[in-house]
């Protein structure tokens, strides 16, 4: 097991490994005093994982208690959220107890943003079973449910107590699924790592996934460690993704995430080119690693229906938008767009 430690308003470790679903109990009871713990997971994971998660619960003392919901996108909304926080509340959870988040980032979201509200706030961990769990939505405290409006519009940031990622978990992933963890671990090395961008398209990651996942966590904590509340550099971390949930939401979220955040990526970067923010030969690059993880290029929306989409995003401010762009492979900026430009944005970007 190695272990990264991630600065922020409240200091906690990521263990990453194999085996550790059989730990979890131990490793939160080296933290907590609580009695109970209530895991919060979704269907699909339920029947591959709760099981183990509760015995190793068990084994080190405590009570678990399991809250199960739909698996995908569309249950990542307020109305789950509420059903989350009325399960706790008739099973009479106190601050004292705490959640356990067992699922990808729809689970690690959902239930952290019912930690973050339930009672004003109660421990939660982390326990993230896809790849862009783990190298992403797990690490650095934002939670959050969907609206009808748009992606992620209710939220709050609420930093995990501890997360434990066990890569043995990716095994049972279906392709489509593990390439979602493939784009923001490619995003992770277009904005901060010129050197693990070039060694994911040299070496296909399933040989190296711990490895990849650190580097993807140390990524992470070291921009949340400067700006945890996204006041300036943690921003980057949003490459692709104002296109992005365009794409997710144009798509009714049928489009999963990491699939769309690869679009966005394209399309951001090709604008960028034509316009001159990117230098020539990014594009490439990033289509390249696309097709390499399986991970689409291109969408059939027009530029109208993507305009609309992103203008609900929660990254404009009044009359602008801040647009994160690579000034090279391994380093980003972001720009900021007046409503108009964005326009004259989304046309370069098709
Ligand atoms: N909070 C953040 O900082 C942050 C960052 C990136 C993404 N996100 C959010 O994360 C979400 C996407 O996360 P995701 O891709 O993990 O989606 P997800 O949680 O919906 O998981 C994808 C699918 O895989 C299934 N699954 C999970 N683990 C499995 C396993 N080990 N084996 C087999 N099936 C498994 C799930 O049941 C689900 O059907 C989006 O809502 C996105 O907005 C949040
Ligand atoms: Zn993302």
């Amino acid at each position: 097991m190695e272990t990264v430690q991630v600065q922020a308003s409240r200091d906690y470790p990521v263990h990453i490994g194999s085996g550790l679903l059989d730990r979890c109990g131990e490793l939160l009871r080296n933290i907590t005093d609580s009695r109970r713990c209530c895991v919060v997971t979704d269907t699909t994971v339920r029947k591959l994982y709760a099981d183990r998660v509760g015995r190793s619960l068990q084994d080190a003392g405590f009570t678990p208690l399991l809250c199960t919901f739909p698996a995908g996108e569309r249950s990542k909304t307020l109305s789950t959220y509420g059903e989350i926080l009325e399960f706790l509340a008739a099973n009479h959870l106190t601050r004292s107890d705490c959640i356990l988040a067992l699922g990808g980032g729809v689970t690690g979201d959902m239930a952290g943003f019912a930690a973050a509200t339930y009672q004003r706030g109660i421990d939660y961990i982390q326990v993230p079973t896809t790849f862009l769990a783990a190298s992403d939505s797990s690490v650095g405290g934002k939670t959050a449910v969907d609206l009808e409006a748009g992606k992620n519009l209710v939220g709050a940031f609420w930093p995990p107590r501890m997360v434990v990622c066990d890569c043995d978990t990716f095994a049972t992933l279906p392709p489509e699924t593990f390439a979602d963890g493939a784009a923001e671990t490619l995003k992770h090395g277009l904005i901060a790592d010129a050197s693990f961008f070039r060694r994911l398209l040299a070496e296909n990651v399933h040989g190296w996934l711990p490895q990849a996942v650190r580097r993807n966590v140390e990524i992470k904590a070291s921009v949340v460690a400067e700006d945890e509340y996204e006041r300036g550099r943690r921003k980057l971390l949003n490459f692709g993704h104002t296109l992005g949930h365009a794409v997710e939401r144009c798509s009714g979220y049928r489009v999963p995430h990491g699939h769309a955040v690869a679009i966005g990526m394209v399309l951001v970067t090709r604008a960028a080119e034509r316009l001159g923010h990117t230098p020539a030969g990014v594009l490439e690059e990033i289509l390249e690693a696309n097709r390499r993880y399986d991970l689409p290029t291109a969408c059939d929306y027009s530029a109208e229906e993507l305009l609309d989409a992103a203008a609900g995003d929660k990254k404009r401010s009044g009359d602008h938008i801040d647009v994160v762009v690579l000034r090279e492979i391994g380093r980003a900026e972001t720009v900021r767009l007046t409503m108009a430009e964005l326009k004259e944005f989304v046309e370069a970007a098709l």
